[in-house]
């Protein structure tokens, strides 16, 4: 049954990698990230987003990806928007400190169930103003991109909360996820995700925290210990692009491409969970190890994190969290 389902999955995803060159009078559109290009879920989106620009708006529009933080990584590329230097990305939602707090309610540990609870609250009113949160800003969120959930792995067998004790992690610059890696005796290090590998091959951090496809397409796995299955948090991704750059398109260009970037959302968004669950499998395949937890082991991380969330309750708002609640088991 699973290699069924891989070959469906391989199947759909996209074959090769498409090379755009823009024509003099075509809109140029850059679209920077910093994940593999293809068996990822975000890679794969930005891929189908790439073909289908420049297959039906060929003359118009022009869309180059520059895949694994080539172009620029996460710490750079929304003031380089600002600046006009990217048009596009899809910044994971704990990438957006700087522009808005209400983004933190998405590193919430234990807030969302699973990817499907994530996309329900994303699609209720509370969700969608949040693409427009900071317009005054100068960024406009478009569509909500889906990864999946997130899971830990460090140098040592962490099956309490307690085995993370005194080890550093590299996370995310998000003051929720330090605040969650502090709630277990730990210590939080924000770095690129580009950086991630390196240190934990070289001892800078002992552990970290990544959906299946992010620890699969960046070898995390070879470098650790093995990855516990807390699914404690989600990465999801916003294509956000800059208001002047957005607003100031060609009537007709802008519709177009809002159409199109629709339909590839929910052309990809349906397959996140599954890319997840072959880049699950294959760590198992390459020798990585995953430790299940029981319901009780996952309830002493339940445990763990709660905490967290009074410290952000106020940045965040009642409203949002009761909001993004409200979405849990609505699949
Ligand atoms: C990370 O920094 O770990 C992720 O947000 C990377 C990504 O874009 O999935």
């Amino acid at each position: 049954m699973r290699s069924m389902f891989l070959g469906l999955i391989a199947a759909i995803l996209a074959p090769t990698l498409a090379i755009a060159a823009c024509d003099p009078g075509e809109e140029r559109i850059r679209f920077s990230h910093v994940t593999a290009a293809q068996g990822h879920p975000k890679g794969e989106a930005a891929l189908l987003l790439e073909q289908r620009i420049n297959r039906e708006l060929n003359g118009r529009a022009c869309m180059e990806v520059f895949a694994r933080s080539t172009l620029f990584n996460d710490d750079d590329v929304l003031p380089a928007m600002l600046r006009g230097e990217v048009e596009m990305a899809a910044p994971s939602l704990s990438k957006f400190e700087a522009y808005t707090r209400k983004f933190r309610v998405f590193d919430l540990p234990f807030m969302f169930e699973d990817v499907f609870a994530v996309e329900e609250f994303q699609y209720s009113p509370e969700g969608e103003a949040l693409k427009r949160s900071m317009e005054a800003q100068g960024l406009i969120g478009l569509e909500f991109w889906h990864n999946g959930m997130k899971q830990i792995s460090a140098t040592r067998p962490l099956i309490s909360p307690t085995d993370a004790a005194g080890m550093k992690f590299r996370i995310q610059p998000s003051p929720v996820l330090n605040a969650q890696m502090e709630a277990l005796g730990s210590a939080g290090v924000a770095m690129p995700f580009s950086a991630v590998y390196e240190a934990l091959k070289n001892g800078e951090v002992q552990g970290q925290e990544n959906t299946w496809s992010n620890i699969y397409t960046q070898s995390f796995h070879t470098v650790q210990d093995g990855v516990t299955e807390t699914n404690h948090g989600i990465i999801d991704y916003l294509v956000v692009t800059s208001a002047d750059w957005w607003n100031g398109l060609e009537p007709g260009l802008h519709a177009d491409l809002a159409q199109i970037l629709l339909e590839v959302t929910h052309e990809r968004n349906r397959f996140a969970f599954e890319i997840g669950e072959m880049n699950r499998s294959r760590i198992m395949a390459d020798g990585g190890v995953i430790r299940e937890l029981t319901p009780e082991q996952r309830a002493e991380w339940v445990a763990a994190f709660a905490p967290v969330w009074d410290q952000f309750r106020g940045d965040i708002g009642d409203d949002l969290i009761a909001a993004a609640e409200r979405a849990q088991g609505g699949f």
